[in-house]
């Protein structure tokens, strides 16, 4: 398996257990390896984020482009954006790579509530991001505001997935961690047809960055050369083990243990 660069182009979560931190964290340990464009410095940890600091946009852009004159990607992966000005530098770059594969985790909301793209921003990733992600990963207030459609059930998560297909995106994960109920169940959806991925809900408060999480693991997957099926269901399995491994760190959404395959157990 060759080891897979992955761009990942998302903003800082200084208290590591979401964003870009997360981000290299799970590119790492899934033996990947990961550069960054940093979009946004955030002053976060367990409890919320309480400021961003925008990096300036020619410094975004210049430090994909210092990544991808140098070092190369086998795949783009992007998170927090913050606007619509940073949307359309993340597709500049998507697009000086091409025939790389693309993780869009349209990121909008923090765990905690905080704003982390414009609203305003919405449209120009439904026409910039959505048709050219490789795989998109919505949770569902994401997926609802795509979309404009319900999703507060499996079978709403299936139509806004079809419907994303339908605005350019070659395959979508729902994420069913919004979605009520004692299983948890995320769907698959491709052109070709569906998988779901399902197991109990873990009772846990311990789920900051699991979005992140899970999308990076995907795009090292897809920039080792696996399938698009066998990098989800690894990525997949990846991010149970690493919650149900949390460490307990914080007083409020705690992060997941990245390293969890490498404890004594
Ligand atoms: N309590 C839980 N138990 C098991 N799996 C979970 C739990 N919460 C989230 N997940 C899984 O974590 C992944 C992320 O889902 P979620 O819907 O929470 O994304 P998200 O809202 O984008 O996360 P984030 O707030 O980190 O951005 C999915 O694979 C989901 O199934
Ligand atoms: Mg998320």
């Amino acid at each position: 398996m060759s080891i897979g660069r992955v761009l990942i182009i998302a903003g800082s979560d200084s208290g590591g257990g979401a964003g870009l931190q997360a981000d290299i964290k799970a590119v790492t340990m899934l033996g990947a390896y990961a550069a960054t464009a940093v979009t946004a410095i955030t002053v976060q940890n367990t409890l919320g984020v309480s400021a961003v600091h925008p990096v300036p946009l020619e410094i975004i852009e210049a430090q994909g482009r210092a990544v991808l004159d140098d070092i190369g990607a086998d795949a783009i992966k992007t998170g927090m954006l913050g606007d619509a000005s940073t949307v359309a530098v993340a597709a500049r770059l998507i697009d000086s790579a091409p025939g790389v594969p693309v993780v869009v985790d349209p990121v909008m909301i923090a765990k905690g509530g905080a704003s982390l793209l414009d609203p305003r921003a919405i449209a120009a990733v439904r026409s910039e991001l959505v048709p050219r992600a490789t795989l998109l990963t919505p949770n569902a207030p994401e997926a609802e505001a795509l979309t404009g459609l319900p999703a507060t059930s499996t079978d709403d998560l299936r139509r806004c997935g079809h419907a994303l297909l339908r605005m350019g995106a070659r395959a979508v994960l729902m994420k069913g961690g919004h979605v009520p109920g004692d299983r948890l169940i995320d769907l698959l959806i491709t052109a070709d047809g569906e998988s779901a991925f399902e197991d109990a809900r873990i009772d846990t408060v311990h789920t900051h960055g699991t979005g992140c999480t899970l999308a990076s693991a995907c795009a090292a997957g897809l920039a080792q050369g696996l399938d698009l099926t066998t990098a989800v269901a690894r990525a997949w399995n990846y991010v149970h083990r690493a919650i149900e491994a949390a460490p307990g760190l914080g007083k409020g959404h705690g992060p997941l243990d990245h390293a969890w395959m490498l404890r004594d157990r």
